[in-house]
C-alpha cells in the first residue's frame, strides 16, 4: 500500500511506515506542493500524511481513487473539507495533545514580548542606540493581578491559562463548554464573548477555524477591548478581521498584537510590517524539536491503524 507524505517531516515517520511495509513517497521540496501535482502525487494513495498548506477540497478528494485517510500533521484541519471526506469514508485525524505545550509556549512569548517590548528592545541595541539606563525607557505592561482573557478553553487555552496563571494573571475565558478542571486549577471563570473583550488586559486566541468563527473579532467586537490590553493570536489568522485590527493598532485603540498566523496565509498584510506595536513570528506554534517528532509518529500511528484496519488513534470525525 502506498502511504504519501506531502512535504518532508522528521524521518521517523517514513521509516516507521517502511518498517511496517508501505510503500512512501515524499513530497522532497520545502514548498507546498503545486495543486495541480499535488493531485497526481495523492491519486493513487491509500493514505495521505498532509500539511496544513495542502487544501484538500470536494475537488482534490473526488480525485481519490482509494484514498482511505489524511492524517493531517498539524492540530488544525480547516484545509481539509473534513464533511466531504467523511462522506466518502476518509478518516481524518489531526496531531493534538504532543504540540499542546509547544504552542502554548509561543503564545506566553508573544505575551511577553508584546508586553515588555522586547522586539522593540532588541532593534534599539541593534541601532547602537543604547545610552545607558532611562526611567521612561521602553515601559512595557505586567500580567500580575491583570486579566487574562482565554478564547477557547481547549487543550492549547488551557495550557495558556496555566502559564498566564503562573504569572499572577486572573483568568477569563469563552468556550462553548464549561471546563470545570480549568476552573478549580487556575480559578479561571467562563464568561460571555463580549466581558472577556471588555474587561481583558490579555486576550489570547486558541479557537478552531470554523464557518462560526471566521472574523469572530471583528469591528464590532475588536473595539470592545481596552485601549491598553494585547491581543495574541497563534490559532488561525481568519479568526480575527486583520483590516480592523491594523486600523486599531495604528490608532493605538489597543497596546499591541502577537501573531503567529495571519488572514489569508501565507500572504501577510504588508501593513503590518510597518506598526512598531506588533510581534509577527512565521507561524511556528508547534515547531520544537519534541513536538514536530511526536506530530510525525502521531500521523504515522494513525495512517497504520486506519491501513491496518483498525480505528484511527485521533480522528477529528
Ligand atoms: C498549526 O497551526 C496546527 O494547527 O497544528
Ligand atoms: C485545539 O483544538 C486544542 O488543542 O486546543
Amino acid at each position: 500500500m502506498k502511504v504519501v507524505i506531502t512535504r518532508e517531516i522528521p524521518d521517523s515517520a517514513e521509516k516507521l511506515l517502511k518498517a511496517r511495509g508501505f510503500q512512501v513517497v515524499v513530497y522532497r521540496k520545502d514548498d507546498p506542493v503545486p495543486q495541480r501535482e499535488l493531485e497526481k502525487l495523492v491519486k493513487d494513495a491509500d493514505g495521505i500524511i498532509s500539511l496544513l498548506t495542502e487544501k484538500f477540497d470536494k475537488n482534490l478528494i473526488d480525485k481519490l481513487e482509494r484514498c482511505k485517510i489524511i492524517a493531517n500533521y498539524a492540530v488544525g484541519y480547516n484545509n481539509i473539507d473534513i464533511e466531504y471526506a467523511k462522506s466518502k469514508k476518509i478518516a481524518i485525524t489531526n496531531t493534538p495533545d504532543v504540540l499542546t505545550d509547544a504552542t502554548a509556549d509561543i503564545a506566553i512569548s508573544l505575551v511577553l514580548a508584546c508586553s515588555r517590548r522586547i522586539i522593540e528592545g532588541v532593534k534599539f541595541m541593534r541601532a547602537r542606540k543604547f545610552k545607558g539606563w532611562k526611567p521612561k525607557l521602553l515601559l512595557g505592561v505586567e500580567m500580575s493581578g491583570k486579566f487574562f482573557g482565554i478564547l477557547g478553553a481547549g487543550r492549547i487555552g488551557s495550557a495558556v491559562a496555566r502559564r498566564a496563571k503562573a504569572f499572577g494573571a486572573n483568568i477569563l475565558y469563552y468556550d462553548i463548554d464549561e471546563v470545570p478542571e480549568l476552573e478549580k486549577e487556575t480559578g479561571a471563570k467562563k464568561v460571555s464573548l463580549n466581558f472577556i473583550l471588555r474587561k481583558s488586559d490579555f486576550v489570547s486566541i486558541h479557537l478552531p477555524f470554523t464557518p462560526k468563527t471566521h472574523h469572530l473579532l471583528d469591528k464590532e467586537h475588536l473595539q470592545m477591548m481596552k485601549k491598553t490590553s494585547i491581543l495574541i493570536n497563534t490559532a488561525r489568522g481568519e479568526i480575527v478581521d486583520e483590516k480592523e485590527l491594523i486600523a486599531m493598532l495604528k490608532a493605538r485603540k489597543i497596546f499591541a498584537a502577537g501573531f503567529d498566523v495571519y488572514e489569508g496565509e501565507p500572504k501577510v498584510n504588508p501593513a503590518l510590517f510597518k506598526l512598531g506595536n506588533v510581534v509577527l513570528l512565521p507561524h511556528i506554534g508547534s515547531a520544537t524539536i519534541e513536538a514536530r517528532n511526536r506530530m510525525a509518529m502521531l500521523a504515522a500511528g494513525n495512517v497504520i491503524a486506519v491501513l491496518t484496519g483498525r480505528e484511527p488513534l485521533t480522528p477529528v470525525v
